[in-house]
């Protein structure tokens, strides 16, 4: 394939509209030249951005699925119950395919997708981003050379933010498995392919613990109203009120200019556009009345198939947002989190050795650079004509993430039930 590669973004939302930033990183291997989303708003930033042709913008991903190929690659980043829907037809008019996970919450329709790739050209790639990155590319290269021996335990946080869960999983997209996926699919599948992948190793059997223990009715402080600004009693002393993480808080609000957050609750993403959305759309409800079914933590536990395990827990309930990682080998220890961005190497009765991932890496933005590495690595293997390598999300690298989050999540549902992953898949 010729440069620079042509894009067609289905769904031009958070991420779909990040992965068409990449266009400024890439200039001579990537163009935008369509998109489609729901939004009129969103369509037309996305035309402005990147001068798409006015018969290249589309009011829905239907309609551009409609038209002739119009581009080299589909971004397919439209909603989770969306993804194959999208995927199906843009594989069959033969693009190649960079699909946001997850790829469905059910496990027929990432099956379904699996047989149609397998008969169709076009790459398909799916946006574990994680693997794209620095961080994870070091602890991989010192777990596979060696330096800690065996790896006989891991064990992983993810560190969702308060503020993180209140947005996406309470008051958010993300609340409602019934209309996304569960918790541990749609946050921690990422979670499930990294840490396998680390280990190089199949996961043999799943248990898992949670629930949502504070985001609920019964959980309400007295004085609470049904929006932030609804004159509600204890707006001073909630740290989830809305106009303190949309607007005030230096972190997450308005005033960051680049918080990603506040920039999802209006395409004009202003002091009044954002007031608007708090009075009169979802983000303004108060965190104990939502329609969120979602856990706000959940703790799940891996055998693997020689014997070692994994232990990783998601919670809400921490100040920032961001993974830690502790692995145990027979010959040492490896600690790192991708806050600090150290990874620290102790050989047992060594010195210890500290490897500052910042000083690998000049882009750790965007889950700490796996955004833009993902595109890259893309635009090169389609430009080069190469085969997936070792780190390349393939559909089918995924599909195993996927069904350890779904067996997990099952697991939770009857109360931490050992699930057997063999006779899992075979159902
Ligand atoms: N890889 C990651 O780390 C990562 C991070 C966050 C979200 N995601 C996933 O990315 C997907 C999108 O998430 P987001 O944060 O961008 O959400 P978003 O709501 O910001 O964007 C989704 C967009 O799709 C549009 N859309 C819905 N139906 C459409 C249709 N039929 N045709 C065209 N557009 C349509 C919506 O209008 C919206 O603009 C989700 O499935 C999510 O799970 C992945």
């Amino acid at each position: 394939m010729k440069a620079p590669v042509t894009f067609a973004i289905a769904g031009f939302g958070d991420r779909g509209s990040t992965y068409a930033s990449m266009e400024k990183q890439f200039p001579d291997k990537m163009k935008v030249v369509a998109v489609a989303d729901l939004d009129p708003a969103k369509v037309e930033k996305a035309r402005n951005l990147y001068q798409i042709p006015e018969e290249n913008c589309f009011s829905s991903a239907e309609e551009m699925l409609e038209q002739d190929r119009l581009a080299d690659v589909m971004v397919v980043s439209t909603m989770d119950r969306q993804h194959v829907g999208h995927a199906i037809p843009a594989l069959r008019k033969g693009y190649h395919i960079l699909l946001e996970k997850p790829i469905s919450p059910e496990l027929s329709k990432c099956r379904e997708l699996l047989e149609v790739a397998s008969q169709c050209p076009g790459k398909i790639i799916v946006c574990h981003v994680l693997r794209y990155t620095v961080f994870y590319n070091t602890l991989k290269d010192l777990i596979q050379r060696g330096r800690i021996g065996d790896v006989v335990a891991i064990c992983a946080n993810e560190n969702v933010g308060y503020w993180h869960q209140a947005h996406s999983f309470v008051r958010g997209n993300w609340r409602n498995s019934t209309q996304t996926s569960p918790m541990i699919l749609q946050k921690s599948c990422h979670d499930m392919d990294i840490l396998t992948w680390l280990l190089g190793k199949r996961c043999k059997a799943v248990s898992s613990f949670g629930s949502t223990q504070l985001f609920k009715p019964e959980r309400a402080p007295e004085g609470a109203a049904l929006r932030c600004l609804d004159g509600c009693k204890v707006k001073d002393t909630c740290p989830f009120d809305a106009e303190k993480i949309y607007i005030t808080s230096p972190k997450t609000g308005l005033a960051t200019g680049d918080s990603w957050i506040s920039s999802v609750l209006s395409v004009e993403h202003t002091l009044e556009s954002t007031y608007k959305a708090l009075r009169e759309g979802p983000y303004g409800r108060c965190v104990y009345h939502c329609d969120n079914d979602v856990v706000d933590h959940q703790q799940t536990n891996l055998l693997m198939e020689d014997g070692s395990t994994i232990s990783f827990t998601m919670c809400a309930f921490t100040e920032n947002c961001y993974r830690t990682f502790k692995a145990m080998g027979t010959k040492g220890e490896i600690e790192a989190d991708m806050k600090s961005n150290l990874i620290h190497v102790r050989v047992f009765g060594q010195e210890e050795e500290i490897i500052d991932v910042g000083k690998l890496s000049s882009d750790l933005k965007g889950h700490g650079g796996g955004d833009s590495g993902i595109v890259e690595d893309f635009l090169n293997m389609l430009l080069t004509d190469s085969q997936p390598n070792q780190r390349t999300t393939t559909l089918e690298h995924s599909m195993e993430s996927h069904f350890i989050a779904l067996a997990a999540e099952e697991s939770r549902l009857a109360g931490g039930k050992v699930i057997h992953l063999e006779t899992f898949k075979a159902q």
